[in-house]
């Protein structure tokens, strides 16, 4: 895990959709917060479901809190303060709109029909308002997708974001560090997102070091 210090005081706005990899999401969160970021996270009601199926329990959409997300860690008290939950309509959040500063957006996972709608600037939620504001803004957007195998479509639309400006980064671990467990798998993915913000961090053996 890094302890390394974040490069901003800017918050960085977390979307979870109901994709496949809920813990993808929470681990990200989980490093974010205690690498010193601030997070500001919001859910979709699919993430929900994906949640409670993957995860063996339920997630209250109205609330979030770091207690219900990480039932046992005794670190969220330390990130209580740079931690906020954005429901999924709540357009009132200030990452709805572009005068709000961010140090960017990474979606994870990204269901094809948040990266579909966000593809075609739909602006429907607050997750696809917000990737709306980062694209416009020029500002760091990371999707990343979970689906197998992908249709022609999503991958246009894939490629629709990645001229956009957005990085499309697939949930796909890679073996050749020889992973033991799942977390080593869901290290990968998430270590190779801090890298894309710029955050340091030792989650995975980089090839070649
Ligand atoms: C258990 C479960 C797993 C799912 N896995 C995926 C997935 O891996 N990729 C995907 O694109 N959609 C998946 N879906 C379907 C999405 O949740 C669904 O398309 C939903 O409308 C996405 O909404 P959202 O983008 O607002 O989160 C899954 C649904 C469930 C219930």
């Amino acid at each position: 895990m890094s302890s390394h210090p974040a490069s901003t005081d800017l918050p960085y706005v977390l979307a979870i959709t109901g994709a496949s990899g809920s813990r993808y999401g929470l681990r990200l969160l989980e490093v974010m917060l205690q690498s010193g970021c601030t997070v500001h996270l919001t859910m979709s009601p699919a993430a929900g479901e994906v949640f409670k199926t993957e995860m063996n329990r339920p997630v209250d959409l109205n609330q979030v809190t770091l207690a219900e997300l990480f039932p046992e860690a005794d670190w969220i008290e330390k990130s209580a303060a740079r931690f906020q939950y954005y429901r999924h309509f709540d357009f009132s959040a200030g990452m709805a709109s572009g005068s709000f500063r961010t140090a960017g957006m990474v979606i994870v996972p990204c269901s094809m029909g948040t990266l579909s709608s966000i593809a075609h600037g739909l602006s429907g939620n607050l997750i696809q308002r917000a990737a709306d504001v980062h694209l416009k803004e020029r500002r760091k957007l990371i999707v990343v997708p979970r689906e197998t195998p992908l249709g022609t479509i999503q991958l246009r639309n894939m490629t629709t974001l990645s001229e956009a400006g957005a990085v499309v980064l697939p949930a796909m671990p890679g073996f050749y560090r020889q992973p033991e467990s799942i977390e080593d798998l869901i290290d990968f993915v998430v270590g190779r997102i801090l890298d894309q913000l710029g955050l340091s961090n030792e989650l995975m053996q980089r090839w070649g070091t």
